[in-house]
């Protein structure tokens, strides 16, 4: 990791001031490199040593990166990695636009590797997530989404990344197909996991320690699983102080909603189907040679449900 991180000061730079200024603030603001841990473990797991490993873990951070500094402005958030977010600081305009430079500075980054399959799958993962996104703009302050139209939003706007990025480490260890969808799998299986807490800790985390607002969700008027499993679960009075606050994103509400979110079993639910995904990622490595890296994967998957943070 200390490998990619050179990686990713080398390739930030910008002779254009404020670029610099923006691009370095939200990368040095750290996070957690989850999607860069999973490209070198799956390609230590099978095999390949190769520094071109560094260079698509530095790019799928960048390609995170861009999508957090666009996904505040929209989300009109104001707090990320324990900092004001850069559009808090900087402004919209500007947050847009670096997180268009961070885009397209991934995509020159993973043209010198030199493959058309590392392009087709992150090509293709950059497109589903802008999907993901506009889906969920769809669907907001809609309390009538199902639990298939959510679960097909994380899978895109979160999902995605991180199966390309297991994807990624099979495709330069040039690995069989079959391996390479047990790692997409893997990957696939674990962001959907990753999301599912995230919801969760909107509902019940500690924004010191997360570093981003509580109920961020709700104030947005997003239907996620905990609420989606509270509504269905409430009596008919519960049921239409949910819809009322998802139609109206209704922020001061919050306490009451927590307590009926709670009382419902709602997040334990959440976090049981949590647990379901990150099992079947586990599952999905019996493919793969047993070695440390593998082992390590193996514990990735178990601690990103259990996380706080
Ligand atoms: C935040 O991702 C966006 C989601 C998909 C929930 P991370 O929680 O991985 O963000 P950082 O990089 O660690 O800050
Ligand atoms: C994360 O969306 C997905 C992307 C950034 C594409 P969220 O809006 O749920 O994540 P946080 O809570 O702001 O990190
Ligand atoms: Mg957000
Ligand atoms: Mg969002």
């Amino acid at each position: 990791m200390g490998q990619v991180d050179a990686v990713i000061a080398q390739c930030l730079s910008s002779e254009v001031a404020l670029i610099d200024q923006i691009a370095h603030y939200i990368v040095h603001a750290g996070g957690k490199r989850m999607r860069p841990k999973l490209v070198l473990l799956f390609a230590n797991a099978l095999g390949f040593d190769g520094a071109a490993r560094f260079d698509l873990a530095a790019v799928v951070e960048f390609i995170h990166t861009a999508t957090l500094l666009h996904d505040d402005v929209v989300d009109e958030s104001s707090l990320r990695r324990g900092k004001p977010t850069a559009n808090a600081l900087f402004g919209n305009a500007a947050s847009v636009l670096v997180g268009d430079f961070l885009y397209s500075r991934a995509f020159q980054m993973m043209v010198s590797v030199n493959s058309m399959r590392v392009l087709d799958v992150l090509a293709e993962a950059t497109n589903v997530i802008a999907e993901g996104e506009v889906l969920q703009l769809m669907n907001m302050h809609d309390p009538d989404i199902t639990v298939e139209s959510y679960l097909r939003v994380i899978r895109f706007k979160t999902a995605k990344l991180f199966e390309a990025s297991a994807r990624l480490g099979a495709v330069l260890a040039n690995s069989t197909p079959e391996i390479e969808e047990a790692c997409a799998t893997y990957g696939r299986a674990l962001g959907t996991a990753f999301q599912l807490i995230d919801d969760v800790l909107d509902y019940e985390g500690d924004a010191q320690e997360l570093g981003k607002n509580i109920g961020d969700d709700l104030r947005e008027g997003k239907t996620t699983l905990p609420l989606l499993i509270a509504m269905e679960r409430g009596s008919a009075e519960q049921r239409a102080l949910l819809r009322h606050a998802i139609e109206h994103g209704e922020l001061e509400k919050l306490h009451e909603i927590v307590d009926i979110v709670r009382a419902t079993g709602a997040l334990e639910s959440t976090r049981e189907a949590a647990r379901a995904e990150a099992q079947h990622a586990s599952d999905s490595l019996k493919l793969l040679p047993r070695n440390r890296w593998t082992e390590s994967l193996l514990e990735f998957a178990i601690r990103s449900v259990e996380r706080s943070s």
